[in-house]
């Protein structure tokens, strides 16, 4: 069972998570991080911001969940765009260190498992930030997605580029695409951290933390996970 942690707001949720991350840095500063995207996380990398000051951060290594298929790395929507813009460089992290998977076509079939050797190779995640999408997705782990699988390529469910249409001119502009870390590469992470806030995200909270673990709801691997934290807002945690 997933350790519940109900905070006021993001940004006490932001803190509480920055602190533990901090703490992890101080006491090895070859940490390597699991980083997500979307709007959930952001109130953790704001508060980063401020514990990190005058913290070594050369050596820290940080794998990215997942991008969108097809899209221009330099596009601002990108996901290796926004890990620049609201991780690598408020924070100053080595951006050498920091990899997003590769969405461009060369090479794609096989960097799935090239993108899982080389977290392997970095020794593993130690801390897995997670956010979940309306549908229970977790990283781009769409519905009926396995709870082994690896870093693929996966195809965007309607509701999911209906939710993401926000950052990009209109929804067709949203690619059909992604690559993403899968279930089982989650699960290896040695910690899982998934926050939630708000009500839409409810009911993919009560499924992942209570539900049945079932390949149609992705967040209800983390019952799998010998160490899970979710931190949610009240309204988020209003279907536990
Ligand atoms: C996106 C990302 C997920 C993220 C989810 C929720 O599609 N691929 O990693 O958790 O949607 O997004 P948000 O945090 O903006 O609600």
């Amino acid at each position: 069972m997933a350790e519940i942690v109900i905070v006021q707001d993001k940004a006490v949720a932001g803190a509480l998570v920055a602190d533990h991350i901090a703490g992890l840095i101080r006491s090895n500063p070859e940490t390597v991080l699991g980083l997500a995207t979307g709007s959930t996380p952001l109130p953790v990398y704001e508060a980063l911001r401020s514990r990190l000051e005058g913290v070594d951060l050369s050596r820290v290594r940080g794998f990215a969940l997942d991008e969108y298929v097809g899209i221009d790395p330099a596009h601002p929507e990108s996901y290796r765009s926004v890990i620049t813009r609201e991780v690598v460089e408020p924070l100053g992290l080595n951006p050498s260190l920091i990899r997003t998977p590769d969405g461009t076509p060369e090479g794609i079939e096989h960097h799935g498992e090239e993108y899982d050797a080389a977290i392997r190779d970095a020794g593993g995640i130690d801390l897995q930030i997670l956010g979940i999408g309306t549908d229970g997705h977790i990283g781009f782990n769409e519905p009926g997605s396995s709870f082994s699988s690896i870093t693929r390529v996966k195809t965007l469910t309607e509701q999911t580029r209906r939710d993401n249409a926000r950052f990009f001119d209109s929804i067709d502009d949203v690619p059909m695409h992604c690559i993403t870390q899968g279930l089982g590469t989650i699960l290896r992470a040695r910690h899982l951290v998934l926050l939630a806030f708000g009500e839409g995200k409810a009911a993919a909270v009560a499924g992942a933390v209570e539900g049945p673990l079932s390949a149609s709801l992705p967040g209800s691997a983390i019952q799998l996970h010998p160490h899970a934290t979710v931190v949610v807002d009240e309204a988020a945690a209003s279907q536990l």
